[in-house]
């Protein structure tokens, strides 16, 4: 499979899509158990559930046919059959995209080469600070130190797929250049998200007004650090409603469940992972929900980049080339 047929099979997918109003992104949130006690987080810990066979997922993404199939939780590196549900989820002619969103605590260099035979594209790896604070805010000791080894095993590869994924907060939002020096030591992307108080309802980790004024000279360094380096893969879209979106605490115009939609760990469907409902198809969660959602409460990175509209879809892959 050369990948210029694949781009164009994504292409087409991406643009059918948008005409036909299916998602751009489904996340297969293939357990909520979850191996860390993030800060930011409800999760953490078993969750005693039930959970679709490999095949019951690949039958949704073929229903769906989204541009990009995040594979994510919990963490989704717990499932056993994980390299399972990625080679049915991938078709032939390598759609969809597939990123793995996992804290990485599980991700072993051997592990790694696996899941990318399986039809990894993209691994996003959650990374909250440039250094050994990423332990205490997820809960998990030496995690730092593992992901940095594991970069250094894989430092002559040359098609890595990883961008490190930081959720922008009141706590981290001082190192956020830092963290992109860091993806540019280890030869990855960077990639940054809006913290949303919908998952544990602490204010405390939203920007504050006082802190604004620093927040966006923040911004205007990691937009340079960007251009200079090309490894920030968040688009300027993204960076100017980041900034709104703790300046007024919301973003209106939610199209979760149309641009992007998110599979529970037993098969069923929610518009996204912070509204959890069991839906049976998309038809139902636009006659159930969309109409009525007037949620703004989140701007997280599935929500950024399913929506971003077309001006800046062309002008990320214009940079991107
Ligand atoms: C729920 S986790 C699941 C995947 C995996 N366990 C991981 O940590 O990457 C998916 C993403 O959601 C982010 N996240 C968790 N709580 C959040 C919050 N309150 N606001 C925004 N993003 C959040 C995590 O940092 C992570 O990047």
């Amino acid at each position: 499979m050369s990948s210029l047929r694949t781009n164009l099979a994504l292409a087409g997918r991406g643009i059918k899509n948008y005409v036909t109003k299916r998602p751009f992104c489904v996340s297969f949130e293939i357990t909520y158990s979850c191996n860390a006690k993030c800060k930011h987080c409800h999760l953490g810990g078993p969750v005693d559930e039930e959970r679709a066979a490999p095949e019951k997922y690949a039958e949704i993404a073929r229903e769906l046919n989204p541009v990009v199939a995040q594979i994510s939780g919990g963490e989704p590196m717990l499932r056993r059959d994980l390299t399972d549900i990625i080679r049915m989820i991938k078709n032939p002619n390598g759609t969809p995209y597939i990123v793995l969103t996992t804290n990485a605590a599980l991700l072993s260099t051997e592990k790694y080469y696996e899941l990318k035979e399986a039809g990894v594209d993209g691994f996003s790896i959650s990374l909250d600070f440039p250094d050994e604070r990423h332990d205490d805010f997820r809960g998990v000791p030496g995690l730092y130190n593992k992901i940095q080894s594991l970069m250094e095993d894989i430092r002559e590869e040359k098609n890595k797929g990883i961008a490190l994924s930081g959720v922008v907060n009141s706590q981290n939002f001082r190192d956020l250049v830092p963290m992109a020096q860091r993806a540019l030591e280890w030869g990855v992307y960077m990639n940054y998200s809006t913290y949303t108080w919908l998952r544990t309802d602490k204010m405390e980790y939203m920007i504050s007004k006082t802190d604004m004024p620093a927040f966006k000279e923040v911004i205007a360094n990691l937009l340079a650090f960007k251009k200079r380096h090309k490894n920030i893969y968040t688009s300027d879209y993204t960076f100017k409603n980041m900034i709104a979106f703790f300046e007024n605490q919301e973003v209106p115009n939610c199209r979760a469940g149309e641009k992007f939609l998110v599979v529970n760990p037993d098969g069923s469907l929610s518009p996204c992972g912070l509204i959890i409902k069991k839906y049976s198809s998309q038809k139902e969660i636009k006659k159930e929900f969309l109409e009525t959602n007037t949620c703004t409460a989140c701007f997280t990175s599935i929500r950024a980049n399913s929506e971003k509209p077309v001006k800046y879809l062309i002008l990320d892959s214009i940079r991107s080339v």
